[in-house]
């Protein structure tokens, strides 16, 4: 009989152990909570609108999925990114997810992790890698297709115009790979129309004030250009700025092109101070959690998710409103 009390003691001991794991106790009382998924971001920093809009977006989506978020912003610092990912190894994070600020350097980091046995997602910007195995997954847009679309917008509107079209080019922040893949992209849809001319391009390193320095320096040198392709809103805006100081009627004295599409580039758009917009979403909190979710719990995710591009053209440049 005392062997039975033993054993059924033994049993409620085991039952309660393994009833317990995946639940924390509460510090303040006797109920259980479920442990949550604890998710590491790094953010590169807050140079745009669309980057406050995407940590934003992480943030609610992190607190609806009941997600515990650490999230670090590296304020424009690629160490400042290597540091944080280091700190969410050691503090045992169950996923990593960064918006890498540039594309090289980061294979070391994606080692340690790796040996940490961290699954880490690339978030908005791709990397350089000399071993893609080294992240788990990828969730952004294509900035190649966005610099596409930017450039057959300028031949559907300059269609009947022999040229040359002289066209200024204010570039994301070096070796990043938004400002590689725009850039080349616009480059790919002009590379057959010859009347086109891109005769400078500067980088505004995506924030509106360098966009209207840039934007002061392109009326110095090139004053005589016809179109203006800002990587991103805020350089657009800040370039704005600059050409309506200088007299200048943005959207009719110069064509505008930019991308993001947010909310004060979708304003500007309206009032006819950008001709086209291309999107490039933020909002990619909601796909992240999954993605999350789906690694942790051993379930099929994709490798590689792409956000939807949408073209936004002012209702003057005579063509549809999306494509
Ligand atoms: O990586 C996405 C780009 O970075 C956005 O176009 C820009 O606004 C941001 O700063």
């Amino acid at each position: 009989m005392k062997k039975f009390k033993m054993c059924i003691i033994f049993i409620c001991i085991c039952a309660m152990i393994f009833g317990l794991a995946g639940c924390v106790q509460r510090p303040d009382d006797d109920s259980e909570i479920p442990e949550r998924t604890v998710l590491g971001f790094s953010q590169l920093g807050y140079e745009s609108e669309w980057r406050t809009a995407l940590s934003n977006d992480i943030r609610r989506a992190a607190a609806r999925a009941g997600v515990q978020l650490m999230f670090d912003n590296a304020r424009q610092q690629q160490f400042n990114q290597l540091r944080a990912i280091r700190s969410f190894i050691l503090k045992g994070a169950d996923v990593i997810a960064f918006t890498p600020i540039v594309e090289d350097g980061w294979d070391n980091i994606l080692e340690e992790a790796r040996m940490a046995g961290i699954p880490v997602i690339i978030v908005d910007r791709k990397i350089e890698t000399e071993n893609e195995e080294l992240f788990t997954a990828f969730i952004g847009s294509d900035f190649h297709s966005q610099g596409v679309k930017a450039g057959e917008f300028m031949v559907e509107r300059f269609a009947y115009v022999e040229g040359p079209i002289r066209v200024a080019e204010i570039s994301g922040m070096p070796n990043s790979s938004p400002a590689i893949g725009r850039a080349a992209g616009l480059r790919e849809a002009l590379a057959e129309h010859p009347n086109f001319d891109i005769v400078i391009s500067v980088s505004g390193d995506f924030m509106r004030s360098k966009g209207r320095e840039v934007m002061e320096t392109i009326l110095r040198e090139m004053p005589d250009i016809d179109i203006l392709f800002a990587h991103n809103d805020d350089m657009a805006l800040g370039a704005i700025e600059a050409l309506e100081e200088h007299g200048i009627i943005p959207g009719e004295d110069i064509i505008i092109v930019s991308v993001d599409a947010q909310r004060s580039g979708l304003e500007a758009l309206q009032q006819g101070k950008i001709n086209c917009l291309i999107e490039c979403s933020p909002h990619i909190g909601d796909k992240l959690m999954t993605l999350v979710f789906n690694i942790v719990n051993g379930e099929p995710f994709d490798r590689y998710t792409y956000t939807e591009t949408r073209v936004f053209i002012h209702m003057d440049n005579e063509q549809d409103d999306e494509t």
